[in-house]
């Protein structure tokens, strides 16, 4: 089984509801791309990997969400996984950290990201990346019956 599959299977679980097959085979594709996926190795063992692309206008303005129009020009920071065994080590923080600098050198605007209010881990890196939390989609969003957090980091313009 290649590496990304096997993180995202030992992650099935912490998601609510749980990663479904085509959400797996879509972060499938984000991890074979370069250009949208960091992976951090130990040795030969998978450790994380964090999946971004270009923000789309049409993300969340169906969902009625106003200012979340006013992210062109942004990224959108997609899922985070730890592997079990590596959580609570500073890993996360690395290596969203690494992504936004990254982001941010491909002249991004800034990046936004959304997460289950519930996931409480996630909250806190957020705030403590200094994330600005623009608001919450109602648990109707998606029809998961989970309210979302949608947050953002605007990059101070270069001189
Ligand atoms: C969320 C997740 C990515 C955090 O990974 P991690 O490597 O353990 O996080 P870090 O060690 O870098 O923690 C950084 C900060 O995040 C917060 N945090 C991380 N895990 C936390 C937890 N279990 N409870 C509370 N805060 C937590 C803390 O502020 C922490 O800083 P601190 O350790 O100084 O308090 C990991 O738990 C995971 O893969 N979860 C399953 C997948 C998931 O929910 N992904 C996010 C949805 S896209």
């Amino acid at each position: 089984m290649p590496d990304a599959e096997r993180l995202l299977r030992e992650c099935v679980r912490d998601y609510k509801p749980p990663l479904t097959e085509s959400r797996i085979r879509n972060l499938l594709r984000y991890a074979r791309s370069p250009g949208h996926s960091l992976l951090l190795y130990s040795g030969k063992d998978l450790v994380a990997m964090a999946a971004f692309r270009r923000y789309r206008t049409r993300d969340f303005s169906y969902y009625g969400y106003p200012r979340a129009r006013g992210l062109a020009g942004f990224a959108y920071l997609k899922t985070l996984l730890v592997a079990p065994r590596w959580r609570r080590k500073g890993v996360a923080l690395l290596l969203r950290t690494r992504a936004v600098a990254l982001l941010r050198k491909r002249g991004f605007k800034g990046v936004a990201s959304t997460c289950w209010a519930k996931n409480v881990s996630m909250v806190r890196l957020n705030e403590r990346m200094g994330f600005t939390m623009l608001g919450r989609f109602p648990a109707s969003w998606r029809g998961k019956g989970e309210e979302s957090l949608l947050w953002e980091k605007r990059f101070r313009a270069h001189p």
